[in-house]
Parts: structure tokens; C-alpha cells; sequence
């Protein structure tokens, strides 16, 4: 199969890059430039084709599909994250909803019909629940989470009318190598690995569905991989909610001596802005669809990723 990666070159779109390479698929990489992991992986894996090119510019992604035929595409290109959005509303919605609406005219355009967007639990602002299941009312605080909801809900809309099959996997807190912003568990990680201090003020007592990246690219593999989806939204998440004074205590036992501490109270994004309550994204019905079944809770996690950073700072 070739499948289309749209931010193939971010944090989620270079590892199933990466992924689908391995397995021996064609793995189509579009982004506004080439990052250092996507290029290693390139160099090594002659499966993966890179194209450099900005999504609000549909020729762009036209000239793509021109010249790969893509079977499918995985769409993880975005302005991402609460932060971004509270800078820029009106440029998360140019790239969230015009890239999108752009990628669904191209691909209607060449024949394309499968589109999985990599869409987020921020799309439900405060939980309900300590667990949700994706039935739970969406209604997202910051622009970032609008800009998903509208992407689901005018999927629905090219279903009918361009017969675009976009499938919405909402994923939370995915963390592991390379994450590129800095929150939690990556900022804890580091101090601990590199022997420096972190004393966040507060944050200890929320709950976090915190997922493994290796899982979040299993479960989107396998929602790939199914031919007939009987839903357009799932969770591909860690369906597990430990607050994040658990995650510094499991550091804490993974790196005995590690000069980390974490207050009570809700965590806020950037040190700054409160994140609504969340909760576990209940996985039951993907994994009944495709058969997706984390493998990875917070601790394992937290020492595979702890492991990568050990090798790196080894290898430099
Ligand atoms: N990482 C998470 O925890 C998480 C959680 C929920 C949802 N998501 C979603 O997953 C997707 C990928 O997120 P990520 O964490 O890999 O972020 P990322 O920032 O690492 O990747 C996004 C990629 O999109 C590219 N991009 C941005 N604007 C573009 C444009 N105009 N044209 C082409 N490419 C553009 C960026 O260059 C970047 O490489 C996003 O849709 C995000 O909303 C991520």
C-alpha cells in the first residue's frame, strides 16, 4: 500500500513513517520541511518518499498525489496544541481546517478515499468522567480543540458529498522519543536523566491519559488496515488516567535520587493555563473494531522512553 503522511516529518507522522516503511508499505512523507528524524529514516528505508510543501496551498498536496497515487492517507499535519492556538487562532484554523479541506479536494479530486485524521481529546474539553468513551459531548476549550471538532464534523460532511471516509482517532498525551514540545513526562524524563532539578508548583493532581508512541502507531496501523469501519471516531490511547504526581513517583523509582517534585492541583499548559480535567479514553471500541490493545501503561512507558534517553546521551 502507499499511504500519504501528512506531517510526515512531526513527532506522530515521522515514527508511522517509519512504521509503515518497516512493514514494507510506501510511506509518503508531505510536510513544510524535512526534520533530522525523518531524514535518518529516509536514508535508511528507500520506502519512504519525502516531499517538502504547505497544506493551505492545495497545489501542493496535488503535486503529490500526482506524482506518488497515494492508496490512503494518514493525516497528522496541524498547528498543534492548546499553547499554539492561544497565539494564533486564526492560523490553527488556516492549517487545521483549510490544510484539511484542501487534502479531502485533492483526494476527491485523484480518486482517494480513506483518511484517518489524527484528531484529540482536547475536542471534549472538562471531562465528565474519570473515562470516557467517544460518545462523550464535545465541546473543546481552546481554538486548537475547535479546530478538531470542526474537522471531524465537516468529515461528515465530505462523506456525503465527496465520498471521503475520514476516520477521527482521538489520542491524548502521547509522549516518547523525540517529543518535541515540553511538558510532562519529557521535562521530567530529562531532569532525571540529566541530573538537573524540576520543582513544577502544581499540576500533581490531574489526570492524564498518557499514551505510548508505539501504541498510538499500533492502533493506527491497525485502524488502516480494516477494511470496514463501523465508526468514525475512536480512541487509540493508553485507556488509563494516573495523575501526574504518579508519573513523578515512577520516575522517581526508575531514577532513585532524581531532585524532582511536583505540586498539588490542576496542571497547566506551559506553566500558564490550566488544563481542563481529563481522563482515561476508553479504547473498548477499537479495540473490538481492529483489535487495539495498548500494551504499554505509564510505567513501562516511562522506562522505554527513559532507556532512549540513556542511549542518546550515551551515543553523543
Ligand atoms: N502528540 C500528541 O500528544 C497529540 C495528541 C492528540 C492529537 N495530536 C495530533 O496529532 C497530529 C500530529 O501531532 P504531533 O504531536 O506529531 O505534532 P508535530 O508538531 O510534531 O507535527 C505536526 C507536523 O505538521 C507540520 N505542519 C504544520 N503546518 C503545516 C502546513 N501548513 N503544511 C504542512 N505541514 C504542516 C509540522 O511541520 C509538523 O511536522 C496533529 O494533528 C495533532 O493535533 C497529537
Amino acid at each position: 500500500m502507499k499511504v500519504l503522511v501528512t506531517g510526515g516529518a512531526g513527532f506522530l507522522g515521522a515514527a508511522l513513517v517509519k512504521a509503515l516503511a518497516a512493514r514494507g508499505d510506501t510511506a509518503i512523507a508531505l510536510d513544510l520541511a524535512v526534520s533530522p528524524v525523518l531524514s535518518r529514516a529516509a536514508a535508511e528505508n528507500g520506502n519512504i518518499h519525502v516531499h517538502t510543501g504547505d497544506i493551505t496551498d492545495m497545489s501542493n498536496i496535488a503535486r503529490v498525489f500526482k506524482a506518488e497515487s497515494p492508496d490512503a492517507v494518514i493525516h497528522a499535519a496541524a498547528m498543534v496544541g492548546v499553547i499554539a492556538s492561544l497565539g494564533s487562532a486564526s492560523n490553527v484554523f488556516r492549517v487545521n481546517m483549510e490544510g484539511t479541506i484542501n487534502l479531502w479536494e485533492t483526494m476527491a479530486l485523484f480518486g482517494v478515499r480513506r483518511c484517518l485524521h489524527i484528531s484529540s481529546e482536547e475536542t471534549y474539553g472538562h471531562f465528565t468522567a474519570d473515562r470516557v468513551t467517544e460518545d462523550h459531548p464535545q465541546n473543546p476549550l481552546y481554538a486548537y480543540g475547535v479546530s478538531k471538532v470542526a474537522i471531524e464534523h465537516l468529515g461528515r460532511t465530505y462523506a456525503m458529498t465527496h465520498g471521503i471516509e475520514n476516520i477521527n482517532l482521538r489520542t491524548s498525551w502521547v509522549y516518547g522519543p523525540e517529543f518535541p514540545r515540553m511538558r510532562v513526562p519529557r521535562d521530567v524524563l530529562e531532569a532525571a536523566c540529566n541530573g538537573t532539578s524540576l520543582h513544577l508548583p502544581s499540576g500533581g493532581d490531574s489526570k492524564i491519559d498518557h499514551t505510548y508512541l508505539d501504541d498510538f502507531v499500533d492502533g493506527v496501523l491497525k485502524a488502516l488496515d480494516l477494511e470496514h469501519h463501523p465508526h468514525d471516531a475512536y480512541h487509540v490511547a493508553s485507556d488509563s488516567c494516573p495523575t501526574v504526581a504518579d508519573m513523578f513517583d515512577i520516575v522517581r523509582s526508575l531514577v532513585p535520587g532524581a531532585d524532582i517534585s511536583v505540586g498539588p492541583g490542576v496542571y497547566k499548559h506551559a506553566g500558564k493555563v490550566d488544563i481542563p480535567r481529563k481522563g482515561a479514553l476508553d479504547c473498548s471500541r477499537a479495540r473490538e473494531a481492529f483489535g487495539y490493545k495498548p500494551r504499554y501503561d505509564l510505567a513501562a512507558g516511562l522506562a522505554a522512553n527513559l532507556e532512549y534517553l540513556r542511549n542518546r546521551s550515551i551515543a553523543n
